[in-house]
């Protein structure tokens, strides 16, 4: 496989402040690659470097296989997607994508038929000459991409564009968004801190946190496997519980003063420590006395309704700590009501303790 892109030891500051921190990461050719983490964690900077409208202050951009530093914007062979897309507002639909193709001196003929061809791709036959403005959000949304994958760049980089879109749209544009790269086969480098848009459409997912990446994996891998107490933190769903390991083999007391036995993800824990456990891995109504299970009694508090995605709100033992349980799709549990108490359990496994 070729590789699109490869970042060695890649750094930005400004002043005293380490925006990216020492970054090293390569993207195999079309392939769907993912950014993940907070506000502030050096995203934009980093994909700024990628495109050449910021200068590193050390390290190495090569995209397929050439160098990039010194290189300007215009003459690297990607393209920039912005979250609130840049359309030119006074040109039409079909404008806005030939845009760019002008610059590059193509004919008019070819121009048109790349314009037709594009629309025909992201489903808008026929919407050449329609204004701007007067489409719909996930309308303008693939017009952006349109006049950006028309330029037939190595790599589309795309900074949270569906960030300016309500829930519903950005959960069609997801699935529109993944399907679209699978049809061009264009490698993609797409910046969110929406983890589950990073879990549904990557192939791989680089979890970013203070100008560093903390884990690069499968989202498959950074869910069942988070390597980091911050990974397994941010992405997906999570109890989180403090608590000081009291037996090296790997047994630990909560704050609330529950002992579980944990699976020690950090092995060079001292004393303090972080337990997390997914809401799916608590098994409600269990009885029996398995060796690789911790037991407790679940208190139910709240129900949260949403459908396939219903949980409950409940305290552990006589704790006032709330956790959050997935209620199994299983009409066992249909009839369970706030102020009961289960029997609930978790393997080990799934009790992660990090430091
Ligand atoms: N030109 C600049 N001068 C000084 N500091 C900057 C500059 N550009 C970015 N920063 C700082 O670098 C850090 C990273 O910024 P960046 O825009 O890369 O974050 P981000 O991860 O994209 O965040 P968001 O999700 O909010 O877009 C921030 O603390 C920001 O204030
Ligand atoms: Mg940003």
């Amino acid at each position: 496989m070729n590789q699109s892109l490869v970042i060695e030891s890649l750094k930005k500051s400004f002043g005293d402040f380490k925006a990216v921190d020492g970054i090293d990461f390569y993207v195999e050719e079309g392939k769907f690659f993912s950014i993940l983490g907070p506000s502030g964690c050096g995203k934009t900077t980093l994909l700024r470097m990628i495109a050449g409208f910021l200068e590193p202050s050390s390290g190495s951009i090569r995209i397929c296989g050439d160098e990039m530093i010194g290189i300007s914007p215009n003459k690297r062979p990607v393209n920039l997607v912005f979250q609130n897309l840049a359309l030119f507002p006074m040109m039409d639909v079909g404008e806005n994508i030939a845009f760019g193709l002008k610059r590059q001196n193509f004919s008019k003929k070819e121009i048109e038929e790349k314009v037709k061809n594009i629309l025909e791709k992201v489903h808008l036959t026929g919407y050449e000459r329609k204004n701007v403005s007067n489409l719909s959000g996930g309308q303008k949304q693939r017009v952006a991409i349109a006049r950006s994958l028309v330029l037939e760049p190595s790599i589309l980089l795309l900074d949270e564009p569906l960030g300016a879109l309500d829930l519903k749209l950005r959960e069609q544009m997801k699935i529109e968004l993944k399907k679209l790269q699978n049809e061009f086969g264009t490698t993609f480098i797409y910046i969110t801190h929406d983890q589950s848009e990073a879990l549904v459409m990557s192939d791989k997912v680089a979890v970013m946190n203070n100008g560093k990446f903390e884990q690069i994996d499968t989202p498959k891998n950074l869910y069942a496997n988070p390597k980091t107490s911050f990974v397994a933190n941010f992405v997906g769903e999570t109890n989180k519980f403090e608590a000081k390991l009291i037996d090296d083999a790997g047994v630990v007391k909560t704050k609330e003063g529950i002992d579980f036995r944990v699976n020690l993800i950090d092995k060079n824990i001292k004393k303090d420590c972080f337990v997390f456990i997914r809401p799916e891995a608590i098994v409600m109504m269990v009885e029996g006395n398995m060796e690789d299970m911790n037991y407790f009694d679940l208190s139910i508090k709240t129900i949260l309704f949403d459908g396939s995605n219903t949980k409950v709100l409940a305290t552990l033992n006589d704790t006032e700590h709330e956790i959050m349980v997935s209620l199994p799709q299983n009409r066992k549990f249909a009839h369970i009501k706030e102020g009961e108490v289960i029997s609930a359990g978790v393997h080990i496994s799934d009790c992660k303790c990090y430091e």
